[in-house]
């Protein structure tokens, strides 16, 4: 059943984007789905519709508020509707320490983890605000609560991510805006499935990743949304500015 509420969702096109996006759209939620891959948008919606909810996909790299800007104006028109809901998926990461990291990926992953959220939160802001109300859910990270090997670039834009989503919750919750972080732990996306087709040993990496979290295993994209979609609900109504922890338990030793 359609809440007539729009949600955003970037990063759509893959992993924890793509659950989230069918996630959101079985609570009722029209779901603009967003990513710069637009097979990967297009493939979002498909699963959508063949669920029978509702959503438009929208090819955007969230680095241009430009065009992040005409998607949310393109649902706009669409559904009549500003955005009820913002998730911030879309996210990628180097994996190098500091002095590894070259000063061109640090600049990337930071655009596209952290100063594109600036831009989307900026852009969706004011109508929430015109609204009285609105939900804005970043995807951070562990990393970004604590220090993870050559993970420097990243663990420095998932801590920014943490930072700036409280700063919104302190600046608008009078407003009727919660905004609120997610930290998963490792998560079996395609991201990580490229990371272990990737490495010399993909049975002993999978192995010493699972091993990270305290039963062994890592989440799946589907549980890490519907923490996305639990921070989204009235459920969560006094939940705002946490970093709402999702790691198997891998920080809790
Ligand atoms: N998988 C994990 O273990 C894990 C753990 C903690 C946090 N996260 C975070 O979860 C989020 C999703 O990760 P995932 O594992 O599903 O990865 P994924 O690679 O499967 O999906 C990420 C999606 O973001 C899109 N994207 C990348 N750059 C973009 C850009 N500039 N503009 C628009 N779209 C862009 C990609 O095309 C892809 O569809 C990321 O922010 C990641 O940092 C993942």
């Amino acid at each position: 059943m359609s809440t007539g509420k729009t949600a955003v969702v970037t990063g759509a096109g893959s992993g924890i984007g793509r659950a989230s996006a069918k996630a959101l759209a079985a609570q009722g939620y029209r779901v603009l789905a967003i990513d710069v891959d637009s097979a990967g948008a297009d493939e979002a919606v498909r699963a959508v519709h063949e669920a029978g909810g509702q959503a438009a996909a929208a090819a955007c790299d969230v680095r241009d508020p430009e065009a992040f800007g005409a998607a949310l104006d393109d649902a706009r028109r669409r559904w009549s509707a500003p955005p009820a809901l913002l998730a911030n998926v879309a996210g990628i990461g180097v994996a190098a320490s500091l002095t590894e990291t070259s000063p061109d990926d640090w600049d990337r992953v930071l655009a596209v983890n952290l100063t594109a959220l600036f831009h989307t939160c900026r852009a969706v802001l004011p109508p929430m605000v015109e609204a009285g109300s609105g939900v804005i859910v970043n995807v951070a990270s562990v990393s970004g609560l604590v220090g993870v090997r050559d993970r420097a670039a990243y663990c420095a834009s998932k801590a920014g991510v943490i930072g700036l989503t409280r700063s919104i919750a302190v600046d608008y919750a009078h407003l009727g805006i919660r905004a609120n972080a997610i930290c998963p732990g490792t998560v079996a996306s395609e991201w990580i499935g490229k990371i272990l087709a990737d490495s010399p040993d993909p049975a002993a990496t999978r192995a010493r990743m699972e091993a990270r979290q305290l039963d062994g295993r890592m989440g799946t994209p589907e549980e890490v949304a519907s923490g996305i979609a639990f921070l989204a609900g009235d459920g969560a109504r006094f939940v705002n500015g946490s970093a709402f922890v999702m790691d198997g338990g891998m920080t809790a030793i």
